[in-house]
């Protein structure tokens, strides 16, 4: 059976209508004031988009892909994250989905510096990542379910702070894989980056360190 359209960087669109949004949205709108207004960078087709609109916030999507994009019901923006010039500015800034683990300096450096320019002085900057621990307890065949979907992760390999796997997922009959690479950021590494963008580190916003706020510096 076909498997439909593919993000740019690998994500299969039809898997991203299929999984639940999860604990994202309650872990972002536990971290801003009711009704704060939200660019979320890295929409997909609005798993989360659609339920911060359901909490009250006021959401503008940005995704490179039209195909993700499609399926939103929000304002949206086809935009690399990176080139994105918003004449506005917003209570919050979405940056999830482990983009800034990119391997490459230069993409985790633009997207925190769309980030910083998009967020209103007083405002924050949410963050989701694979914290360092992440990247040393990760093994071959670690998984679940999410919704209808299964979710294994394949031929986990680590070469220095990089570290390579492919992601297989599965649903009514179909699968689909999506290789990636991530890059593992130790805290002064990822204070470097943030300083660069003008943000500073404000605190932790999940026990297991995987979301955090930013602020402007
Ligand atoms: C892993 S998906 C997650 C989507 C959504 N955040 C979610 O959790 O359901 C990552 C999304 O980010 C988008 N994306 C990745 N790099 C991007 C870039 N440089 N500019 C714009 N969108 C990008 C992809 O097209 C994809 O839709």
């Amino acid at each position: 059976m076909a498997q439909g359209a593919f993000t740019a960087d690998g994500c299969p669109v039809e898997v991203y209508r299929l999984l639940p949004p999860g604990d994202e949205p309650g872990i972002v709108h536990a971290a801003i004031p009711e009704g704060a207004s939200i660019l979320e960078l890295g929409s997909g087709v609005g798993r989360i988009t659609h339920a911060l609109l359901d909490l009250g916030h006021p959401v503008v999507a940005v995704d490179d892909s039209p195909e993700m994009l499609a399926h939103v019901r929000a304002d949206k923006v086809c935009s690399k994250i990176e080139e994105l010039r918003l004449d506005r500015v917003f209570d919050a800034v979405l940056l999830g989905s482990h983009l800034i683990n990119t391997a490459a300096a230069a993409d985790r450096a633009a997207f925190l510096l769309a980030a910083g320019a998009h967020v209103a002085p007083g405002g924050r900057v949410l963050v989701e990542w694979h914290p360092p621990e992440w990247f040393d307890a990760v093994r071959d065949g670690q998984g679940g379910v999410l919704g209808e979907v299964g979710v294994r992760l394949d031929r986990v390999v680590r070469d220095g702070d990089l570290l390579s796997a492919v992601v297989r997922y599965s649903a009514d009959g179909r699968s689909w894989s999506q290789p990636f690479t991530c890059r593992r950021l130790d805290s002064e590494a990822l204070n470097a980056a943030l300083t660069r963008a003008g943000l500073v580190f404000e605190r932790w916003c999940t026990d297991d360190r995987t979301w955090f706020s930013a602020k402007p510096a």
